[in-house]
């Protein structure tokens, strides 16, 4: 996919991080990363896309990298495992503050036909249905990595990151046979020879960095290898039902999770998950990042009124959990 990266270039200059809603070239903020932000930028050649900007590399080296990463990501996921992803592309450049800054690009998909959205407008059966696909498509990777150990690769199931192909919020409707596309492709985390390919200290850099010890030693590793474990990977998925408000749709979900990998996805061998197990994980999750973002927000505040630097990161505002 082709981008004018003039123009992402023109944003950049008017962009103030501290509020992206008033840039020079309006703009529209999709969705928060942890480490990204996610823009629809108003223009004609642009109002179709999703531009994801990531401000976190520090040397040409680390983008080239990042680059191929994230290319090998999209391919093995499209070509090798044959799930579906929207049409992609990638842009970086310095800055004129000095700032390297990344774009990863896709197509804008319908916000309605997004995971966390659609769960709002199907019928319990439909969530359902919705969560079995997801299910399917996940199994894909699970039985991509236990071919290939040594080029294992991670994914993050969460419902906010998948959309359903076509999908009509005024008649939402599912079948066994709709098609998801799976979009949150910004963290390609990859095995070569067995061993990660995404340099974790990425992830650290929009950490505040009094912090950085903390983190490292507290989670970065539970938090890079959850992503390979099917059965973690399952457990977060139904977790992101608290999360999103739906809590009363947990205990089905683990039953039809149960459901699925005793018959369809047996051969992955998981062991029954249960709804406590969920309940106890979600808790910790949710402590985990309402943290991590009280403490971004700290040296935000840091920054502006002590250090007097510029601070580069986009930050949420309230999320309810
Ligand atoms: N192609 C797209 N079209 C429309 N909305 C998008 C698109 N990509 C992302 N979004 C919106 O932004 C949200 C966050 O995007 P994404 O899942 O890629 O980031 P993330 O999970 O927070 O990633 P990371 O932690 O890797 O930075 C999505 O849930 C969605 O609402
Ligand atoms: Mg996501």
């Amino acid at each position: 996919m082709q981008v004018d990266i003039e123009l992402l270039k023109e944003f950049e200059r008017g962009l103030d991080p501290a509020h992206p809603e008033t840039s020079r070239i309006p703009a529209r903020v999709l969705g928060y990363g942890e480490i990204s932000t996610i823009f629809e930028i108003q223009t004609e050649s642009t109002k179709n896309l999703a531009c994801k900007r990531m401000p976190i590399f520090k040397t040409k080296e680390e983008i080239a990298q990042y680059e191929i990463l994230y290319t090998d990501y999209n391919e093995l996921l499209s070509k090798e495992l044959g799930i579906n992803i929207p049409e992609w592309g990638f842009a970086s450049f310095i800055s004129e503050a000095g700032n390297i800054i990344a774009f990863d690009i896709q197509r804008k998909l319908n916000s309605e036909s997004i995971g966390n959205r659609a769960i709002h407008t199907l019928n319990t059966e439909g969530v359902r249905t919705l969560f079995m696909l997801v299910l399917r498509e996940l199994t894909r990777v699970w039985e991509f990595n236990l071919a290939n150990p040594d080029r294992a690769l991670g994914i993050d199931g969460q419902i906010s990151n998948w959309a359903i192909d076509g999908f009509d919020a005024s008649r939402p409707q599912l079948s066994a046979g709709s098609r998801l596309l799976y979009f949150d492709t910004s963290t390609p985390l990859m095995k070569k020879n067995g061993l990660e390919r995404l340099d974790p200290e990425l992830f650290l850099r929009s950490a505040p960095s009094f912090l950085v010890w903390l983190i490292r030693w507290l989670f970065l590793e539970g938090v890079m290898t959850r992503y390979y474990d099917a059965r973690l990977v399952t457990i977060d998925l139904i977790a992101n039902f608290y999360k999103e408000q739906r809590p009363e749709l947990v205990p089905g979900l683990v039953q039809a999770a149960n459901e699925f990998y005793a018959a369809e996805g047996a051969s992955l061998g998981i062991k029954p998950i249960t709804e406590k197990e969920v309940k106890a994980y979600y808790k910790e999750d949710a402590m985990i990042w309402v943290l991590f973002l009280a403490f971004r927000r700290f040296d935000r505040w840091l920054h502006r009124y002590i250090l007097r630097k510029p601070y580069i990161y986009i930050l949420p505002g309230y999320i309810k959990r």
